[in-house]
């Protein structure tokens, strides 16, 4: 039996399966975070990892763009480095700067620093706080799960740090490319765990955030990048095949089609993408995406006949509304409420007019 409330909302479900839904369903990538005074009240008694590391704390902050907003969909208040944190890299998040790997890999030797993690004793706490989630959403919508893809993960534990070019990480694809894949591979299989242990926890689908797809070459992405894309979402779909998996390869666009062709049942486009010429790549999937997030910088109407054009351009069906990138910290919220509450308008009207 399942042990959770039942779901009342089950729009994003069902539109990433390919059905037909009365509007599109709609959420933000990154809807709980700075941009939320009430985001920033919790998190000055507490550091991000300490509050990631806290359930209670946990379902408050997913749960709390929900109280604002109108959305279909909640996602876990936790980071994609927490996966580096469990194979053994100190990971730590700078006020104001992001994050920083004090220690990270520098050559192919130090693959031998890195466990392979025993992925319920070292990541319980995501686990316990997608169960304690799960009940405290009460059925409202359903909870997404999510982890880093292998290639964004590799760029910081390389890196060690943010960057704009990820230079040293795009070398070691050039000069170690066996230790490349290797460690790819090694990633990719624990994050397969990670997210087939998610939806056992409580989530009811996962993305895969590949935010640095974007600075790879198409040949370096079909060699590195794509390859262990593939073998996630493979792995968890022979655990989970009926559990929506979402796509987010930042920047990509030479890639839309290859991934068309994989496991995953969405695939997320950025902002830069063309949503119609994406269609023609992407045959029958679903799509998720794509305003600008800038665009909720413009005043109240403008940013109405943006969200209007956007959703002509998906077209009324196989389409999960959202962002083309995460929000931004200095964002006012009441134009998040502007952007969720037209989606529900436009794309009811939509839907209504055909
Ligand atoms: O609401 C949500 O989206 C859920 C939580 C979430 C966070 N990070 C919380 C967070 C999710 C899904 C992420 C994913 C993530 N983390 C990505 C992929 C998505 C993307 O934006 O491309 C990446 C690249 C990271 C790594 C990361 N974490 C960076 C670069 C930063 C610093 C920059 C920033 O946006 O703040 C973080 C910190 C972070 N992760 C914060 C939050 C709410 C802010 C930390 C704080 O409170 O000080």
């Amino acid at each position: 039996m399942d042990p959770f409330p039942p779901l009342q909302n089950d729009l994003l479900l069902r539109a990433a399966r390919g059905e037909d839904t009365p509007r599109a369903p709609v959420w933000m990538m990154r809807q709980a975070g700075r941009y939320l005074p009430e985001y920033r009240a919790l998190r000055a008694s507490s550091s991000f990892f300490e509050a990631c590391r806290t359930p209670a704390l946990v379902a408050e902050i997913t749960l709390q763009p929900l109280e604002r907003f109108d959305l279909d969909a909640a996602i876990i208040f936790s980071d994609i480095l927490v996966v580096p944190q469990a194979m053994g890299l100190e990971v730590r998040m700078e006020k104001g700067i992001g994050p920083s790997l004090p220690d990270p890999l520098r050559h192919p030797d130090d693959l031998r620093r890195l466990a392979a993690p025993d992925v319920p004793a070292e990541l319980g706490y995501v686990f316990e706080a997608l169960t304690v989630t799960r009940h405290a959403l009460a059925g409202r919508a359903p909870l997404i799960g999510f982890c880093g893809a292998p290639w964004t993960l590799m760029a910081y534990m390389v890196e060690g740090a943010g960057s704009k070019q990820f230079a040293r990480a795009r070398s070691w694809l050039h000069r170690y490319p066996d230790a490349s894949r290797e460690l790819l591979g090694r990633l990719a299989e624990t994050l397969a765990e990670y997210l087939v242990r998610q939806v056992e926890a409580g989530a009811q689908a996962v993305q895969v955030f590949d935010s640095w797809a974007g600075l790879l070459g198409p040949r370096e992405f079909e060699a590195f990048a794509l390859p262990c894309l593939r073998d996630l979402a493979e792995r968890f779909k022979q655990a989970h095949p009926d559990v929506p998996c979402i796509v987010f390869a930042r920047g990509a666009h030479h890639a839309l089609q290859a991934l068309a062709d994989t496991a995953y049942d969405v695939i997320g486009l950025d902002w830069t993408m063309d949503p119609a010429a994406a269609r023609r790549q992407t045959g029958p999937k679903t799509l998720q995406g794509n305003l600008d997030p800038a665009a909720l910088f413009a005043d109240p109407a403008t940013l109405r006949a943006a969200v209007r054009r956007m959703l002509e351009a998906f077209g009324p069906r196989r389409h999960i509304a959202n962002l083309g990138h995460g929000m931004h910290p200095d964002h006012d919220p009441a134009r998040a409420a502007v952007f969720v509450d037209a989606v529900h308008e436009f794309s009811e009207t939509l839907r209504k007019a055909e």
